[in-house]
């Protein structure tokens, strides 16, 4: 169905047109959510604008848009204020008919886009042989998020791992291994690294103090490259030994991802820079086969280069990004390509993105888009570190906000005087803990740095996950007790919106797809969790002063339907942030 801000904007377009003929059908209509719910509902800013246009003042083209607007069925009759601002307020009626709508709707009543769009959502991304760190993590649960809410919306997703598999270093890993582990490449067992990021740090002491090491590990690049069988054996085994490690923070976290990582693109890399040269935009300077760049300069104000081919031969980080962009839209055909890094790499993007444009390589219905976010920080505000002072383990990180979960929910289950299985509180510290990470991270704009903080993130109060879960699980709570079914209610049920904590509570629940819609088109999560925490508040406030259970019918019946849909849309909610609901907590 038509969300109701679009039905408004349809109504306001074509009033316009009757008012002022077809020039203006495709005119934004400026109709926003009031600003302050006493003038209404909704308002149409679109009079101020047109003062040029039409000659006239605002007034008068505000009592010329309303004489021409038919919106019986949705608003009562809109009224003029200010210099020329139209406020709407919904109909009862209309309120009414969408929440039944919704009641008898899976989807809340919420369409799927006709037609889907393919499009690639390229997030988390690590390292392999280094360490996932808390922007890996970042990427991973926004990522995760952005892609949650478009397959939702029925778009056709591929989530793609670009994980950082190749490259120079691999020569010095590989000889180190060969090393310390003769006997890997031929034992049928699984061999086990251990830790890899420390196994790295060795690679690299030995590769910096042994000059002879240093030549072994050059030549192992050239192996590696060359396809050597036990080269790559060697490096096969380094990225299954990460893949392990980053797979368990997926399973953890509830991640689903394809990996595609930069060795996937080396068969592509020669024909990047063949079509370079043919096209004539490949410069060689001093050596290096590179771009240069319009609108990068350095710092003496001369033409940046990107470097696409180095002195010696080999490719880099760029060149394998203009081989996926190709890829993704020649192969893939994704027509919106959406990279989610941290705000560092916005040059980077651009960068390739120009040469890939120059090149005659993006058609115009293709949309690439970064998705850049901030620093995570600790609680002293420099970037995050354990006490010690190291970098954060992201396993010990999730571990450590499931441990503070569950200290928590002990404490409070002692003072509420309950006993729950061990089971119980496994399960709850679990989800309560990732799930405050998940929206700790979420619920900020991405844009800004953000300070990581258990006691905040794991609060009861405010707008944190176990606020949402809580409020969640009171609903439950209120059908435990009356013994109520909520699939037995059915969809024929005589809304009442009396109270007007009933009627704020609808008009919030009616927003969800106006919400997802942005969210998907502006790429910041933090507004969907916004809304859910501003329906939690309406919906606590609802249950303050209107009584569900012991009310008269036909009041029960629709308070309980209140209920059901707000915990629906919390469920579906939280689901797209990637969190699940408990039932008790
Ligand atoms: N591996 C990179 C890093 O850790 C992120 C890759 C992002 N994706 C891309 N197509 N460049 O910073």
């Amino acid at each position: 169905m038509t969300s109701t801000v679009e039905l408004l904007k349809i109504k306001f377009n074509q009033a316009l047109v009757a008012a002022f003929g077809e020039d203006f059908a495709t005119t934004d209509p400026m109709v926003v959510e009031a600003t302050n719910p006493k003038f209404g509902d909704y308002q149409c800013n679109v009079a101020m604008s047109l003062t040029k246009p039409l000659k006239s003042n605002p007034r008068a083209i505000a009592t010329q848009i309303i004489n021409h607007l038919s919106l019986d069925e949705i608003c009562e009759p809109p009224e003029i204020a200010g210099p020329g601002f139209i406020n709407l307020r919904l109909k009862t009626d209309y309120l009414k008919t969408q929440l039944q709508k919704m009641l008898g709707d899976e989807r809340l009543n919420i369409p799927q886009v006709n037609p889907p769009q393919r499009m690639i959502v390229d997030f988390s991304s690590p390292n392999i042989a280094k360490e996932m760190h808390v922007g890996h993590l970042r990427s991973t649960i926004i990522g995760d998020c952005i892609a949650r809410i478009l397959e939702f919306q029925g778009h056709d997703v591929l989530r793609l791992n670009h994980v950082g598999d190749w490259g120079t270093q691999f020569g010095m890993l590989i000889t180190y291994l060969k090393e310390v582990y003769p006997d890997a490449l031929t034992t049928a067992n699984a061999l086990d690294l251990g830790d890899l990021v420390e196994f790295y740090r060795q690679a690299k002491v030995r590769f910096d103090q042994d000059e002879t090491f240093k030549e072994t590990a050059r030549q192992e690049v050239v192996k590696l490259q060359a396809g050597a069988e036990d080269s790559r054996r060697a490096w096969q085994l380094l990225c299954e030994q990460s893949r392990q490690e980053f797979q368990l923070i997926y399973d953890d976290l509830d991640i689903q991802l394809t990996e595609r990582g930069e060795s996937f693109y080396n068969p592509f890399l020669p024909a990047i820079i063949e079509e370079l040269d043919k096209i004539g935009l490949l410069v060689e300077d001093q050596g290096a086969k590179c771009v240069f760049l319009q609108g990068f300069t350095n710092k003496d104000g001369e033409p940046l280069p990107l470097i696409v081919q180095k002195t010696d031969g080999g490719y880099n980080y760029a060149t394998t990004d203009l081989a996926a962009l190709r890829h993704r839209i020649e192969t893939e055909k994704a027509t919106r390509i959406i990279y989610v890094t941290d705000a560092g790499q916005s040059n980077h993007f651009m960068q390739v993105w120009q040469v890939a444009k120059r090149a005659g390589w993006i058609p115009e219905n293709v949309e690439l888009v970064h998705v850049p976010f901030g620093v995570v920080k600790g609680e002293d505000g420099k970037k995050l570190k354990t006490r010690s002072g190291e970098t954060v383990r992201l396993r010990e990180l999730l571990d450590e906000a499931i441990n503070h979960a569950q200290t928590d929910l002990e404490t409070r289950l002692k003072a509420e005087e309950r006993t729950e299985t061990e089971a119980f509180i496994d399960h709850v510290a679990q989800v309560v803990g990732l799930s405050a990470v998940k929206y700790a991270d979420l619920s900020q704009n991405r844009t800004s740095d953000y300070i990581f903080s258990f006691d905040k993130m794991l609060s009861l109060q405010g707008n944190t996950a176990p606020y949402l879960l809580y409020a969640y699980v009171r609903i439950q709570g209120i059908s435990r007790k009356g013994n109520i079914d909520w699939q037995q209610l059915g969809t024929d049920i005589k809304i009442v919106l009396e109270a007007e904590a009933e009627s704020i509570l609808a008009k919030h629940l009616l927003q969800l797809q106006d919400v997802l819609a942005e969210v998907a088109h502006d790429l910041f999560p933090n507004r969907l969790c916004q809304y859910l925490f501003e329906l939690s508040q309406k919906f606590n406030q609802f249950y303050e002063q209107c009584s569900v259970m012991k009310a008269e019918e036909p009041q029960r019946t629709s308070r309980i339907a209140l209920c059901d849909l707000t915990a629906r849309t919390l469920k579906l909610g939280l689901s797209l942030l990637g969190i699940p609901v408990l039932e008790r907590m």
